[in-house]
């Protein structure tokens, strides 16, 4: 970061001990005061849906106790709305809370890539996929520095396992680390210019995250411009020099002046430098500066009943629709949806979670919320008619009544009732930061449960409760399916309002639920061994490996319905002279409510020279429309999304060609596609005499030069003429390296002429 000359000139004010203990925390919560220029500690605390702010004893696994906080739905629900508004908004409410109780940072958002779904963090990440991961994870940042709060996006970087967190070797290919892994990064650090960056626990191809200058320095500050504070994860600091020297600002939690100790000592011994111990205290006095100027921003006391229920909107906003079958009714004989319900319908509500709502998860992001919805009660709020409740299964081993007796008793209800409403989960104990999950299957006597209900009731409505997905072998035999995630403290109102039609739901999937845990991308090497998880699948995470291996999915990426209907019209795209592309297109709600579509624009290159998923998401956009009414979406894919990691250059690069745009209600469900001729805007890729024939051939310059020399090589070479067919030989030749024409190409190729073709190509020479 250059210094601005005010900081040099304070930092000099300063006597190394105090530049020292500035770099780490005060206890554990707080960063120490920088009483030399008046300017106070501040608080950090999570994180990420709702304030964790301990007044007594301190953890990071939630086990103390937290002052009472709003609980929005955990990432897990909030990405499912896929909107940026929405998040934009609950961030600026996190903000306030923070704001009001004087915390200058919040640790969050969390924006790791799901890369299997048995991470039992999950819960606390947006997507599979990066884009809505960092669109979402900057309009978090953005709503929760409205409140002049910082946000500190965690955890930098490759974090997608709790197995052996603290110490597990990442190994990633480039191309997948930058394409799936840093690029939500990039996109919040670039865009929304968070506060703080919290590095993680594991290490990223035998590096320590916090000790990998590299990541740290190179690429987040270098190439990424980052000019703001670096922290640790809590605890992730074992060399506090390396760390400092790496390019980490912060250590968190302080260790009452240990390693303060470490940092003086290799100062004195030559070790480290002053001006890298200068560079970090002085961006962490600009974060002091910059909280103190914030706080009291937002002033108390929190207008609890406002929080509330713009919890229980995003919770409304969070569930996906899965799945909504036309049925006829045997009675009436009418056609329709089971959902959304009827208010005075007979309900039979089934399930412990519509009692007991698991509504976030376990470990640090736990939050002691300010009240708390049950579905149940929420339904009963709602419903005019009669509605009967059954637990139907155990929560926890010590809960009463033998299982048999509590699945009779809801089969009973149900058959008595005109709709069952069956609420089915994970328990606390199922997922959980600090642990993996070791399948993706709901218990057994919770899938007998339904068994039994379905054969009492066929119009049974499931209502899911869980932070990562889970298998649904039902799913055909179910005419309603909810996803409703960890709802948060007002998760049981949203799923009343959904039930009821209040809300039209509208959320998508920004996972996609596999058929089997076998099917998916990371199942033959999470979490892997001896300290090392290798990320086999390289790029091809998510839903861009469910569809190049073109396997059956449970529910597609993307996916989620309406109580009405959209028709796409016909896409077009426009390229302007940035290269960036808008997309538009005609949207009409062809059903009889209001609702909203999430719009989504994927793209492929066909033929192109990299290895590619066979869709991309590169746009998104929620509509709102009126029954009858067309509204024109309207996406924008940026050139610098478009580009993928070329390893000959360690760089991106945008490669030419045509592109195709599907624009789709899920990874499988294309709606219009268009074609858009990209052209090439990057500089060559540098020749050597290791490049071969074919890339040489393909250079703009010296692609057509070279086909004038090599006419006579060609010849040369081309004595097996007559055993082999002209496309293979020309194939052959192709993957050539330049070097070996000396030999194989006769005289018509000399090292002057090679010379000249790279220096042609490269305008300098390249051997
Ligand atoms: C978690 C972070 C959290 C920190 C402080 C760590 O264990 O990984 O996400 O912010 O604790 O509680």
């Amino acid at each position: 970061m250059a210094e601005s000359p005010i900081q040099s000139l304070s930092m000099r004010s300063l006597s190394t001990e105090q530049k020292a203990a500035l770099t780490s925390g005060a206890d554990f919560w707080h960063t120490e005061s920088c009483a030399p220029l008046g300017l106070p500690a501040i608080m950090l605390t999570d994180g990420p849906h709702g304030l964790r702010k301990q007044t007594g004893s301190t953890d990071m696994l939630g086990l103390g106790s937290s002052v009472p906080a709003t609980c929005f739905p955990p990432a897990v629900g909030l990405g499912s709305s896929w909107d940026v508004d929405l998040i934009h908004r609950v961030g600026a409410a996190l903000g306030a809370e923070a704001s009001i109780e004087g915390v200058a940072v919040l640790l969050g958002p969390a924006i790791n890539i799901k890369r299997s779904p048995l991470c039992g963090r999950n819960f606390e990440y947006i997507s599979e996929d990066p884009l809505v991961a960092g669109t979402l994870g900057a309009a978090m940042v953005e709503g929760i520095q409205s409140r002049a709060v910082g946000a500190c996006v965690k955890h930098f970087a490759a974090n997608n396992q709790e197995t052996d967190r603290m110490r597990v070797s990442a190994d990633v290919d480039p191309r997948a680390l930058h394409e799936i892994y840093l690029r939500a990064f990039e996109q919040v650090v670039r865009r929304a210019e968070p506060w703080m960056v919290m590095c993680s626990y594991n290490r990223i191809n035998g590096v320590p995250a916090s000790q990998d200058h590299w990541l740290l320095t190179d690429l987040l500050r270098g190439q990424w411009g980052f000019d703001r504070v670096v922290v640790s994860d809590w605890g992730a600091v074992s060399d506090r020099v390396a760390s400092l020297s790496a390019g980490l600002d912060l250590e968190m939690p302080g260790t009452a002046g240990r390693t303060d100790a470490q940092i003086l000592a290799a100062l004195a011994s030559g070790t480290l430098d002053e001006e890298t111990l200068d560079s970090a205290a002085a961006r962490v006095v600009t974060l002091l500066r910059r909280a103190a100027v914030g706080a009291g921003e937002v002033s108390g006391p929190l207008d609890v009943d406002a929080h509330h229920r713009l919890a229980r909107e995003a919770a409304a906003r969070s569930i996906v629709l899965l799945r909504n079958e036309v049925q006829r009714s045997e009675t009436t004989g009418d056609e329709g949806a089971l959902l959304p319900l009827r208010p005075d319908a007979r309900i039979a509500v089934i399930g412990a979670f519509a009692e007991q709502p698991r509504y976030q998860g376990a470990g640090s992001s736990r939050i002691n919320p300010t009240r708390l919805d049950t579905a149940l009660a929420e339904i009963r709020a709602l419903a005019s008619g009669e509605v009967s409740y059954s637990p139907g299964f155990r929560l926890t081993p010590e809960s009463v009544g033998p299982a048999e007796e509590l699945r009779r008793d809801a089969a009973e209800a149900a058959s008595q009732a005109e709709v069952a409403v069956v609420f089915l989960g994970l328990g606390d104990d199922a997922e959980s930061e600090g642990f993996d999950r070791t399948g993706i299957d709901l218990s057994a006597d919770q899938l007998a449960l339904l068994d039994d209900v379905l054969a009492a009731n066929p119009n049974t409505v499931v209502v899911l409760s869980n932070g990562a997905v889970v298998a649904l072998p039902f799913a055909d035999r179910v005419p309603a399916i909810l996803e409703a995630w960890l709802g948060g403290q007002a998760g049981g109102g949203g799923v009343a309002d959904v039930l009821f039609g209040r809300v039209n739901p509208s959320g998508r999937l920004t996972e996609t639920i596999p058929k089997r845990l076998a099917d998916s991308p990371a199942y033959l090497d999470f979490p892997g061994e001896h300290g090392h998880v290798r990320y086999g699948e390289g790029i091809f995470v998510g839903y861009r490996w469910y569809d190049a291996r073109e396997l059956e999915v449970a529910f597609p990426f993307g996916h989620g319905l309406s109580y009405t209907t959209f028709s796409y019209g016909q896409a077009s795209a426009a390229l302007d002279e940035d290269g960036n592309i808008t997309v538009r297109l005609p949207v009409t709600n062809t059903g009889a409510v209001a609702g909203r579509e999430v719009v989504q624009a994927y793209v492929s290159l066909p033929g192109s020279a990299v290895q590619r998923p066979p869709r991309e998401l590169k746009g998104f956009v929620v509509v709102e429309a009126e029954p009858g009414q067309t509204v024109e979406a309207e996406m924008l894919i940026r050139r610098e999304d478009l580009a993928y990691w070329d390893l000959r250059i360690d760089r991106w690069r945008v490669e030419a060609g045509t592109y195709r745009i599907d624009v789709a209600a899920s990874s499988r469900d294309i709606r219009s596609s268009v074609e858009v001729v990209v052209p090439d805007g990057d500089a060559p890729i540098p020749l050597n005499w290791d490049s071969t024939l074919g890339e040489l051939m393909a250079h703009p310059v010296a692609g057509p030069a070279l086909a004038q020399a090599m006419a006579g090589a060609l010849e040369g070479f081309a004595g097996a003429g007559d055993l082999m067919p002209a496309g293979a030989m020309a194939q052959m030749a192709g993957s050539l390296p330049l070097r070996a024409l000396l030999t194989l190409g006769g005289d018509a190729v000399t090292p002057e002429t090679l010379n000249q073709l790279i220096v042609l190509a490269n305008g300098s020479p390249r051997k």
